[in-house]
């Protein structure tokens, strides 16, 4: 394994820690049926697809498309053809040979550079793909059926997808949807070559859910990305600054992990890189104290900044109706020491409710506050610390909240 940091970039194969086994069983689920792994923001999704798309299971054919930007059907089309070109031509065009005009003029186009990309010339040549999207991603998938192995499309960021294609047409989201159900579902699972792999940082069936449309969604395996634990940390920290030759304390790999709480591998990485940059400066050994300082100036480095800002916006973004009850939730809980109970964030929020007008019978108040909780518990915001009393899930998170939040 490599020593490379990363901070926020896709992790390489060779240098990705603790995944082999989780791959492994991703791989056998895989086998078996359609697969969606969901997991908060910055906690290795996209590093292990990368795995799966680089070293592929044999007899396997990866295309992985990421759908954040792709708002409806016929661009998910363009998008799909345009990787799957770009991944295997020899197979594409293969795929293709017979009977499809369209592509193939458009395969020439690119050919002989007169367009820049197989989307563009598509795009320009095909004029009734808006309507006919289904028809054309029908007959994509019945030609990808005939290859000869196993092909799995990985979908990431899919529940971005469908929001916006919601915002643009909220019909054209329920036709897709029903489009890819029967798709998954026909031939099943275990006469079809094509798997799909789908990943998020939202929450899929939680966004699926608050639409009514969570049957659409409900035949694929949910697999979970294993959380690290406390010695896989101290491990990490261990082989990282050992690996760069640092020379440090017996205590400062357990303590990083301490002080790092639910462990989120973006941080882990940023926290352990500061640390040896620490080593770096002053070349002597590194010690518990250090580990702290550490922390501390994370939260104001300009570095970390831009990536926990994101924490703080994505919740304009994501939750629909409930912004302002979070935001205030989760100053609450930034600045207390130890937490909150159950009970004080229940009435915070209704005080909060009566504020801004909003009146509702209890048993909806409580609904929604339940929600809410649950969401900011998905979304690795908090955490139960023990019986009915909330805090942030890390420390690093909490402290910056802190500073320029509450
Ligand atoms: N297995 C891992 N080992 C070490 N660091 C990891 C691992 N997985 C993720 N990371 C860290 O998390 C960051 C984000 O990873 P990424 O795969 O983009 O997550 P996601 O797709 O869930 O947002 C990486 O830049 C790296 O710092
Ligand atoms: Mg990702």
């Amino acid at each position: 394994m490599g020593t490379q940091f990363y901070v926020g970039q896709v992790v390489e194969p060779e240098d990705l820690f603790f995944r082999e086994g989780f791959i492994g069983e991703l791989w056998d689920v895989l086998e078996k049926q359609h697969a969606i792994l969901t997991a908060p923001r910055r906690t290795g999704k996209t590093s292990v697809m990368t795995h799966l798309l680089h070293k592929p299971a044999d007899d396997w054919l990866v295309l992985y498309l990421n759908v954040q930007d792709t708002s409806n059907p016929a661009d998910f089309y363009l998008q799909f053809l345009d990787e799957f070109n770009t991944r295997d031509p020899g197979v594409f065009r293969k795929l293709f040979s017979k009977g499809s005009l369209l592509i193939n003029k458009a395969l020439t186009a690119v050919d002989s550079v007169e367009v820049s990309s197989l989307k563009v010339a598509i795009r320009d040549n095909d004029k009734e793909l808006a309507n006919k999207w289904r028809d054309r991603l029908d007959d994509l998938l019945s030609r990808i059926r005939q290859v000869d192995c196993k092909v799995l499309i990985i979908l990431d960021e899919l529940p971005d997808m469908l929001l916006a294609m919601k915002k643009e047409d909220p019909n054209l989201l329920m036709e897709f949807l029903g489009w890819f159900r029967k798709q998954r579902l026909n031939p099943m699972p275990s006469r079809d070559p094509i798997r799909w792999l789908i990943g998020g940082s939202i929450n899929l069936m939680g966004t699926l859910d608050a639409m009514g449309l969570v049957d659409r969604m409900n035949d694929p395996e949910i697999v979970q990305l294993p959380i690290f634990t406390p010695e896989q940390v101290g491990e990490f920290v261990e082989t990282m600054l050992s690996g760069q030759g640092c020379i440090f304390n017996a205590d400062v790999p357990a303590e990083v992990a301490k002080q790092l709480g639910r462990p989120i591998p973006l941080f882990m990485q940023m926290a352990t890189q500061e640390l040896y940059r620490t080593w770096r400066k002053k070349e002597r050994e590194l010690t518990v104290d250090d580990v702290s300082t550490v922390f501390s100036n994370l939260v104001t480095s300009p570095e970390a900044r831009d990536k926990l800002q994101h924490y703080h916006s994505r919740i304009a973004h994501y939750y629909d109706g409930s912004t302002d009850p979070a935001y205030s939730l989760l100053n609450i809980l930034s600045l207390s020491e130890r937490g909150a109970s159950r009970k004080l964030l229940r009435q915070k929020y209704d005080e909060l409710q009566f504020a801004a007008g909003i009146e509702r019978p209890d048993h909806e108040a409580s609904r929604a506050f339940n929600e809410l909780m649950l969401h900011l518990e998905n979304d690795f915001y908090i955490v139960e610390i023990e019986n009915d009393r909330y805090d942030f899930s890390g420390g690093l998170l909490k402290a910056w909240w802190r500073k320029y939040y509450a």
